[in-house]
């Protein structure tokens, strides 16, 4: 279910960075749905496959390392030849995993932040040629980790928050004929992320109950936000971060709970 029109995205292209499991698979899927042509891009080029035959509507799937500029450039140019400018590019590849600094080596760090933040910049500046301007809409993922600090998480929050200025220093620059966004999801069921950073029931359920809405996201409530920022509704935002986050980032919802009175 969409509450976007069909055939909003009919005779636009769309890449999806990242795109080949998880919540981008589901922005890809969407925007598929949606009539857009669409390709995504991971490193395993069967699980590219698979995504892309999940997808379906002659969705491509391509590997391509988005820490590598040429490489990443290339699957780009292939996607453009293929199916015309893009209209719409996400940028979404991510690593993560729960260290603390002094468990990290430097590779540890710098691997997250390559894939994040450089990989980020990577597609974005290898996109911009390919791009049906004016018009076009990128979208980078980021998290809320980007502003509030998480104690095992140094490399993510160094790299989140730099797509963060990433995406308001492009939206100067590339504005009025490209509009560049961030979205950062809240904690999204059924994801490679949550599984990584709580794995366990306990720790589960101790966080529903700090999030205003109380339970996790869905991969399609998060895929709505980014038709949303692709749509006409959005022609006049941009270098905007939107939180689709059921609240998780104003505070903890469960010092609210008169049942723990002030605590
Ligand atoms: C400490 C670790 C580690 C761990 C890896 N490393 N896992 N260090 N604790 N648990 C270290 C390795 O020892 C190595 O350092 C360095 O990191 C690179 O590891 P590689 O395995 O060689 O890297 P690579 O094959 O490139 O794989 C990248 C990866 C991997 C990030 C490590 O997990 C991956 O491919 N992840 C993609 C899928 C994913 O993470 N999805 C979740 C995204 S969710 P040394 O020094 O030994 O060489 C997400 C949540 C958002 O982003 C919310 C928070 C921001
Ligand atoms: P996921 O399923 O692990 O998706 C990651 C995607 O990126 C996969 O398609 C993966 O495919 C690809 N990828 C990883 N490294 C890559 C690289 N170096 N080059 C190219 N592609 C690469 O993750 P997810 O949990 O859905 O998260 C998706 C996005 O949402 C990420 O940006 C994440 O930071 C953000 N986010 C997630 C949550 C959450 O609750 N899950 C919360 C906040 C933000 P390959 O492995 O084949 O490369």
């Amino acid at each position: 279910m969409t509450s976007f029109r069909d055939n909003l995205f009919e005779g636009k292209t769309a890449f999806v960075a990242g795109g080949t499991s998880g919540i981008n698979l589901g922005i890809a899927k969407r925007f598929a749905q949606l009539g857009a042509k669409v390709a995504v891009a991971g490193r395993d080029p069967d699980k590219a496959q698979r995504a892309a035959a999940e997808i379906g509507h002659d969705a491509i799937g391509l590997s391509g390392d988005v820490r590598d500029y040429d490489a990443i450039r290339g699957v780009m140019e292939t996607v453009a030849g293929k199916l015309g400018a893009m209209d719409f590019v996400i940028s979404g590849a991510a690593g993560n995993f729960l260290a603390p600094v002094l468990g990290m080596s430097a590779n540890a760090f710098r691997t997250v932040v390559d894939i994040d933040l450089n990989g980020t910049f990577n597609v974005f500046r290898g996109c911009h040629d390919l791009l049906s301007r004016p018009g076009a809409s990128l979208i980078a993922i980021t998290a809320g980790q980007a502003v509030n600090a998480s104690a095992l998480q140094a490399h993510a929050c160094a790299a989140k928050a730099g797509i963060n200025q990433l995406i308001r220093v492009l939206a100067l620059e590339w504005g009025p004929d490209v509009r560049i966004n961030g979205i950062s999801p809240g904690p999204i069921a059924d994801t490679e992320g949550m599984k990584r950073l709580a794995p366990d029931a306990a720790t589960r359920e101790a966080h529903y109950a700090r999030i205003a809405m109380k339970r996790w996201g869905r991969i399609e409530e998060v895929a709505e936000s980014a038709v949303f920022l692709c749509s006409p509704a959005a022609a006049y935002i941009t270098g905007t971060i939107l939180d689709c986050d059921g609240g998780s980032q104003i505070g903890d919802a469960s010092r609210g709970d008169p049942a723990r009175g002030m605590a």
